[in-house]
């Protein structure tokens, strides 16, 4: 008979998660506190914005096999449970909050079916499978617990769950492997490599990774402050160091920096971590990793004074994307909103474009001024600001938006646009990393 699964969590991670499993062909129970959540997923709605993920839970829904719940009894039935739930940066400081990995795990204890197995995928510092193991013991003897981290990418959560480039399983006994052999079937029969690891070197894993893409980027940051000292050109740099094969060209693109739900509190949660070990020293290039990242945002607004002028409160600024990255509306730690919020703050009138973004920009930052249409935002400017690597800024056409402005002048915080376009139709054009 067929594994049945439930996924504890509902929101980015676990939705997608659920929907993707169901598509496998499993029996899938969703479940969430969040009672407007779980009624939106229920009609087959998706509650943020995922290319390919509303078609695929729609699907999922209608055939039946997809449901969610608010009752955690509702496990009751399932072989399988994945923790998905989130572990975002702790209010008084650098480490993860675990408060939802905790209370889900209690909440399923009472549960969970002889034999059954309890997956953890949310980012954890290195350890807390173990803790949960020992609560487990006493809470729920009858279940066995194992770790098997996520690697999805945020506008490509689908694809890199249904066709990973890794499946990694932190577990302590064979009968778990076997167990999540049998989930992962039709993705393990593609030939995706299958790592078995401890539960710590799986939790391990997830923040190693997350740590070496901050990395890759805060290094390529930091290779345009230098360009732009030296007077040179960090996107040809990127190109010429990325053309070797040890070094790669993916995650070497220079801008205003990283943002999001994951990397900025997973590598200061990592740091959080490493102390508690004693093994603070082997981390403190994160330190530097991070700094780098946030200098990235005020360079930025240092070039925007430098072209301007030091008061900007007689000036009209437009940021282009509000989101962390394209193909999101996640507007979580986003480096356009930051630097969007600093402008305002020091007296820039400023105005915010988002495809997708601008409610949940708005929610966070209400006294900003939002525009749904590009046309509309740079009316009367004097600088745009490209911050978020939408396709359609790509696509815009300078002649028609030079029209609308009271100044040609842009700034491209991704290094993605095409500045022979842009000077073509008459616009001054300066980006991160580029002297020229
Ligand atoms: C990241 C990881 O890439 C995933 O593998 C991981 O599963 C996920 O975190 C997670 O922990 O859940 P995501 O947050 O969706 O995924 O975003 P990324 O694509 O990694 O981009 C992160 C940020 O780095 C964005 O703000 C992006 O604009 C920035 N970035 C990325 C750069 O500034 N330069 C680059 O070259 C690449």
């Amino acid at each position: 008979m067929a594994l049945k699964l439930s996924v504890i969590g509902c929101g980015y991670l676990g939705a997608t998660h659920a929907a993707c499993m169901s598509s496998l062909g499993f029996e899938v129970v969703g479940v969430d506190t969040d009672q407007s959540k779980v009624e939106m997923l229920s009609k087959g709605e998706l509650p943020f914005y995922e290319p390919g993920l509303d078609t695929l839970l729609a699907a999922e829904i209608s055939n039946g096999r997809l449901t969610f719940s608010t009752d955690f009894a509702t496990v009751a039935d399932a072989d399988v449970h994945f923790i998905c739930v989130g572990t975002p940066q702790s209010k008084d400081g650098l480490a993860a909050d675990l408060t939802y990995v905790k209370a889900s795990v209690s909440a399923i204890a009472p549960h969970v079916k002889e034999g059954s197995l309890i997956v953890g995928k949310s980012t954890v510092p290195v350890g807390t499978a173990q803790l949960l193991r020992d609560q487990l013991a006493i809470s729920a003897p009858q279940a066995d617990l194992a770790w098997n981290p996520e690697f999805l990418r945020e506008g490509f959560a689908v694809e890199d769950t249904l066709t990973p480039n890794r499946l990694v399983v932190g577990v302590t006994n064979d009968r778990a492997e076997v167990i999540l052999k049998e989930v992962y079937k039709p993705i393990i029969d593609l030939g995706t490599p299958w790592i078995r690891a401890d539960l710590p070197t799986a939790e391990l894993v997830k923040v190693a990774a997350n740590s070496f893409l901050a990395t890759k980027i805060s290094f390529i940051n930091a290779m345009a402050e230098v360009c732009e000292a030296a007077g040179g050109d960090v996107t040809v740099l990127a190109k010429a160091i990325g053309y070797d094969p040890r070094i790669g060209n993916r995650f070497l693109q220079a801008g205003i920096g990283f943002g999001g739900g994951c990397l900025p509190k997973d590598i200061r949660a990592f740091m959080a971590r490493a102390e508690e070990l004693g093994a603070n020293q082997a981390l403190e290039f994160l330190r530097e990793i991070d700094a780098i990242n946030i200098r990235a945002r005020k360079r930025m607004i240092d070039v925007v004074r430098a072209d301007l002028s030091d008061d900007l409160t007689q000036y009209k600024i437009v940021v282009l994307g509000a989101t962390f990255k394209p193909d999101s509306d996640d507007v979580r730690d986003s480096p356009a909103l930051d630097i969007a919020a600093q402008l305002q703050a020091a007296g820039a009138t400023v105005v915010v474009h988002d495809p997708k973004g601008i409610e949940p920009a708005r929610k966070r930052f209400p006294n900003l001024d939002y525009q749904e249409k590009v046309v509309d935002a740079v009316k009367g400017a004097d600088a745009i600001l490209h911050l978020t690597e939408w396709k359609e800024y790509r696509e815009l056409d300078p002649s028609v938006i030079g029209q609308l402005v009271k100044s040609k002048f842009i700034i491209d915080g991704r290094n993605m646009l095409d500045r022979n376009k842009w000077r073509a139709a008459g616009w001054r054009f300066h980006a991160l990393g580029r002297t020229d």
